[in-house]
């Protein structure tokens, strides 16, 4: 059966490393071996230019309809003086919820060649695979009320409310402990319960709910602790669950623990399995249009979508092996670039890894 993907390329890089992406997905459809249909549509700066908003009515259509979607990054330097509800980033968050995406999950994984590009000693991350499992739909980015007002003494005053419903954290904690059921059976909760409430009752959900999951080996640690740990001895770790402000920062610190922020993929999913699958990174206005980003985050999205979205677990497989493949080969975009490699673009990067899939 043909599958509607929605392609949403975005901002900055973003169009730079979906289309390196779409090449390796296309390789699929080229051989035989995947049925697709795919469709293009604006989102973030690029739906503000073309349509006015963010996240606009033409794009939201084709979202609905989708099996999956494709996402390169939004934002940049042009809109960031827009009205807050015209800014990218609303766009990205107002799909998230739109589809009802709650469930993030994060791979970090460490590919032994990138050993040296880590920012932490070899022996420290030596086959480090950790799954963070971040809420997305919820917390401090969607709590009303939220805004900047104007006090009586013409002082202005911010403010955000972070919030989490029971039914909200048991979700996202059984998404949790059923992907730690798949793997090695271990889940850290994080969160601040020692100061926040709302956190308090993330923590109260968890234990209670991994009373469902006796195999699971399940530990909480305060998010202040879980990002020292995450950078002393991140091989404890095996899944980690926590909200959506704590699940963003600690993704990326887990990031440069794989070599670069360019090298993680990931996967928002809703209760029907329909996902939208885009690299952690945003779209990285200091090299944007310079063609040197690297692209393997969106193609290791793609092979994500490919085992989440689409049934397709050993053409994600294929994926994850050419880039293990292009890896041992040298090849290294300038993110990731350590001494005696071979320094390649965008473009060629995505070449490589074509390459390795065709041969
Ligand atoms: P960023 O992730 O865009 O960039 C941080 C640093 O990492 C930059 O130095 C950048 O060059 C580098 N980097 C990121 N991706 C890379 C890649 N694939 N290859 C090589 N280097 C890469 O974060 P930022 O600079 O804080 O944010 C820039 C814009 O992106 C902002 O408008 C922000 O709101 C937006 N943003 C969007 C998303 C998203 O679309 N999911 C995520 C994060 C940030
Ligand atoms: C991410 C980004 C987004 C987030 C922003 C751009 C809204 O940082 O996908 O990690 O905070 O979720
Ligand atoms: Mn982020």
């Amino acid at each position: 059966m043909t599958k509607k993907i929605l392609v949403l390329p975005g901002d900055g890089i973003g169009p730079e490393i979906v289309t390196e992406a779409m090449k390796v997905l296309n390789v699929f459809v080229d051989e035989g071996s995947l049925n697709i249909e795919a469709e293009y549509a604006h989102i973030g700066g690029a739906g503000y230019d073309a349509e006015g908003k963010p996240y606009p009515k033409s794009t939201q259509t084709l979202a609905k309809a989708a099996d999956a979607i494709l996402l390169g990054a939004v934002g940049g330097p042009k809109y960031d003086t827009l009205d807050r509800p015209l800014r990218p980033e609303r766009g990205l968050l107002a799909i998230r919820a739109d589809l009802g995406l709650y469930a993030n999950l994060r791979p970090a994984i460490l590919y032994e060649e990138l050993a040296s590009a880590s920012s932490l000693k070899p022996e420290l991350v030596a086959n480090l695979d950790i799954m963070i499992v971040r809420e997305l739909t919820g917390d401090i980015y969607f709590g009303q009320p939220r805004g900047i007002e104007t006090l009586p003494n013409g002082e202005r005053r911010g403010f955000n409310t972070m919030v989490y419903t029971e039914s909200e954290i048991e979700r996202i904690g059984r998404t949790a402990f059923d992907t730690a059921m798949k793997r090695g059976k271990k889940l850290c909760s994080v969160d601040k319960a020692n100061v926040l409430e709302t956190t308090e009752l993330w923590r109260e959900v968890m234990i209670r709910i991994g009373k469902d999951y006796p195999e699971v080996e399940l530990s909480h640690l305060y998010v202040d602790n879980a990002a020292m740990q995450l950078v002393r001895a991140p091989k404890q770790f095996d899944v980690m669950v926590t909200g959506n402000i704590f699940g963003d920062i600690l993704s990326d610190a887990a990031a440069m623990l794989t070599g670069s922020i360019g090298m993680l993929p990931s996967a928002s999913l809703n209760k029907s399995g329909v996902g939208m699958y885009e690299p952690i990174h945003g779209s990285a206005p200091d090299i944007a249009g310079k063609g040197i980003a690297n692209p393997l985050a969106t193609i290791l999205s793609v092979a994500m979508m490919l085992r989440y979205s689409l049934n397709q677990p050993e053409l994600a497989t294929r994926i994850e092996a050419a880039v293990k493949q292009v890896l041992a080969q040298g090849k290294r975009t300038g993110d990731i670039y350590t001494e005696g490699c071979e320094k390649v673009d965008t473009i060629a990067m995505g070449a490589a890894i074509v390459a390795a899939l065709r041969s």
